[in-house]
């Protein structure tokens, strides 16, 4: 009896593990991050709220022409307009475009690893963007490159080498508990050195004046289950849809010890990584 039941378990763990599987194989673009400007809007407006060290960094002058890469919902955008500057936001996101031009901006849908400008920015800002475009940063930064005069800045604030560590290992753990090899092959960001992303935009002619890793710790409005419904996409999307708010659970649970504080405050252990960079002349 004892081992009928042992038997019945092993091969019902064998068959959630080969269902997992399949249904990870056969799943199309179970990578890919979804947006949508309402839910990032509730769970995610700390990141355009943190984004003033940047624009600061970027120092916009009135009548400036200048590319916001990755803009989003338009949020930062918006502030350097009211700079005075002359700004264009950029995004791979449709429901974020149409977002942005609600708020009067002037903004188009662009791929970020192919940009069609040339030599027509003084600078480039892209906050929060580019660890989202891991599958070719050179061919990111060469476009950023082209579009720039000779002398104008590239300033951008991203995901650092460390970002969203522990989250990402309660990630993959959880994920291989739920029988998915391999789960760091999902990771859809990419969180660079200072060497690292230094040693890539001297490559593209750029000169740096100033980078920097800096920790953040950053409060969740939403709370842990807020942030990885938005940003964590890719992790979940590669279980079936009735597995997924377990799987959220048990991500929450295994990080709690350690990003929840006493007053039940959670806080991602976040590292940005900020530049200013000028285009060779
Ligand atoms: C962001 O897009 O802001 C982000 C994504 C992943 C980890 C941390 C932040």
């Amino acid at each position: 009896m004892l081992r009928d039941l042992l038997f019945t378990d092993v091969r019902c763990s064998l068959a959630a593990r080969r269902a997992a599987l399949l249904y990870h194989i056969t799943m199309p673009h179970a990578s890919a991050q979804e947006w949508n400007s309402s839910r990032y809007a509730q769970n995610a407006r700390f990141v355009s709220d943190l984004g003033q060290p940047v624009l600061d960094l970027l120092n916009p002058q009135q009548g400036e022409r200048i590319l916001d890469l990755g803009c989003g919902d338009g949020a930062l955008t918006e502030k350097v307009v009211a700079a005075g500057a002359d700004v264009l936001g950029v995004d791979a996101s449709l429901d974020m475009i149409a977002a942005a031009k609600k708020r009067g901006l002037n903004a188009q849908i662009a791929d970020g690893y192919s940009l069609g400008f040339n030599s027509e920015f003084d600078a480039v800002l892209s906050n929060a963007a580019l660890h989202w475009m891991k599958r070719d940063p050179d061919a990111v930064i060469r476009g950023v490159a082209r579009a720039l005069r000779s002398g104008g800045r590239f300033v951008g604030e991203m995901g650092g080498f460390g970002n969203v560590a522990a989250i990402t290992v309660a990630l993959c753990a959880t994920l291989q508990q739920f029988g998915i090899e391999n789960p760091a092959t999902l990771m859809p960001w990419y969180f660079p050195s200072v060497d690292e992303y230094r040693a890539r935009l001297e490559r593209a002619g750029f000169q740096l004046e100033y980078i920097e890793l800096i920790p953040r710790p950053t409060a969740l409005p939403t709370g842990m289950r807020g942030w990885l419904e938005t940003f964590a996409i890719p992790f979940t999307k590669s279980l079936p849809p009735e597995k997924r708010s377990r799987f959220l659970d048990e991500v929450t649970e295994k990080l709690r010890p350690a990003l929840c504080d006493n007053h039940g405050q959670w806080i991602a252990d976040y590292v940005r990584l900020r530049f200013l960079s000028r285009k060779g002349i």
